[in-house]
This record gives C-alpha cells, structure tokens and sequence, in this order.
C-alpha cells in the first residue's frame, strides 16, 4: 500500500511540474499564434526588433551575438552595425544597458528573456505584446491583458497606436472590415505608424526571434535527427539482409 500513496505523491508533483504557469481557468489567449522559428527571414527581422526596442531593458544572457550571427547568416560587421549596441565584442552574451536602479522605476527589474517563451509559451509572448491597452489607473497609463498589471510599459505604442478594452469586451464586432482580426475586445483609440496587419506582423516576428533564441540550436536538432534515423533505416535493411545471406543454408 505504501509504495501505492508514494507513486501518487510523485505522479501528482510530475503533474504540476508539467503544469507550469497557466492563465486563470476559462481565459483563452485572444490571439491565436503558431510561431514558425524555421523561417529565418522572420526570425532576422525579429533579432533587428527585439535590439532595437526590447534589449534596453531585457537581456538574453544565454545567448551571444555571434552565435546568432552564424545561425542567421548576419556578417560580424553587420551585426556591430545594426544589432550591437552595450558592446562591440561579437563574442559576447546579449547584456541590457539596464542598471540596477529599473527595479525601483518600474517596480520590477525587466526579466532576462531567453527561455521566455519555453517559460510562457509562444502563443502567450504575442498575446502579451499584442493586448496593452490604455488604463488611466495604473502608474504608466496603461495595463495588460495577460499580465495583469504588468509594469511594464508599453514600449511599442508608437508602433501600435493606443487601444482601449471595450465595455463588456466579448462578440459583439466593429463596423471596419478589420475586426475579426482585432480581436472583440479592443477599439484603437489613436493611431500608429503602422496597420494592425503590419503590427501584427512586427510581433509575429519578433516572437519567432524570441523562439528561436530559446532554443538556437533547434535547427541543428532536426537536421541532425533527421540524418540519424535515415541512418537507421538504411541499416535496418542491410542487418535484414546480413541475416538473410547468414542463415539461407542453415536448413
Ligand atoms: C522600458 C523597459 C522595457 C522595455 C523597453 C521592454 N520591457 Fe518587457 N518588461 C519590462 C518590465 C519592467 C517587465 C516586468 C513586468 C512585470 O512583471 O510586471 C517586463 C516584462 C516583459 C515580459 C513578461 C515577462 C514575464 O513572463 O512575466 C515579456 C514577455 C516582455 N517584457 C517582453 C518584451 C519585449 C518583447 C520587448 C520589446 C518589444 C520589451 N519587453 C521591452 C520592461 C521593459
């Protein structure tokens, strides 16, 4: 009976291990999103967005400017031209200019964000930079969807323009042709220097980059894997016939 209870105990912490965060029952990401790391022009324009507007603030200490320029396909010179901007050593880790003080800004000091989306999952990083929206009773003006509260401003409003949560949110639907994509719950209340379509795009690509640096070495995972079990295969037929040759005049 004993060894019954324990392997519940650990089947029960193997499951909540498994768990990890979770949006509160019932809430659904408004944004449905597939992120797709493999196409590496998305991927490069999101390394161009995540260093231009996300890594004053955010680190991605696991990763180093070099390896992303291998991966990529970025020259060591267009990298210090257009994504270095703490350091000039292709060498080093992506550090943020942030110091120690942005805890007692925002109230919080910006996470480092290289297994950011392995942490929260693909899908809820978009979510996230696509649900800001304006309001008054927080410190910046504006709060989250998905992250309540989150102090964190928001950095892309200029991109974006601003939008407010709707009263009641849910299915009723703008007039404009764009809303099925607005998702129901958000009115643009200013303009921003690009479409909703090219915004979305912006973050698509930005997550893919996160993505990948989560994991750079993914690329090299499947083709490695793929080449193994072709491998595997071709030796599969050849033990076949190996023992076939072996054992014909056995009877
Ligand atoms: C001005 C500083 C600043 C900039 C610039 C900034 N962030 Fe943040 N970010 C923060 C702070 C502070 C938090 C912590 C928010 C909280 O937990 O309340 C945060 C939190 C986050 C989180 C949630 C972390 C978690 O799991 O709780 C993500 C994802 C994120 N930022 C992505 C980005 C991306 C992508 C960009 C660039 C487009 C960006 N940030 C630009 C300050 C910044």
């Amino acid at each position: 009976m004993r060894t019954k209870y324990s392997f519940r105990a650990l089947l029960a912490a193997a499951l909540l291990l498994l768990a990890g965060p979770a949006l509160a029952e019932g809430e659904v990401l408004p944004y449905p999103f597939k992120a797709d790391p493999d196409n590496i022009a998305s991927v490069q324009r999101g390394a161009r967005n995540f260093m231009n507007y996300c890594s004053g603030c955010h680190s991605m200490r696991n990763l180093r400017y070099n390896r992303i320029g291998s991966d990529l396909g970025i020259s060591d010179e267009l990298l210090k031209a257009k994504l270095m901007f703490t350091t000039d050593k292709v060498s080093d880790h992506i550090v943020s200019a942030m110091p120690e003080e942005a805890k007692a800004w925002f109230g919080k000091q910006p996470p480092d964000l290289t297994v950011e989306t392995r942490y929260r999952g693909a899908d809820w990083v978009y979510n996230y930079l696509l649900t800001f929206y304006v309001d008054p009773k927080r410190p910046l003006g504006t709060n989250n969807l998905v992250l309540p509260n989150a102090s964190m401003p928001d950095v892309l409003w200029e991109l974006q323009g601003l939008q407010v949560l709707k009263e009641g949110g849910g299915d009723e639907h703008a007039e404009g042709g764009h809303d099925e994509h607005e998702g129901p719950q958000f009115e643009l209340a200013t303009k921003g220097t690009m479409s909703p379509d090219e915004y979305r795009d912006f973050v698509a690509d930005t997550t893919n980059f996160m993505v990948y640096a989560a994991e750079p070495g993914r690329a090299m995972r499947i083709s490695v894997g793929i080449k193994v079990i072709l491998f595997l295969l071709l030796f599969t037929v050849l033990a076949y016939l190996t023992k076939r040759e072996f054992w014909k005049d056995v009877h």
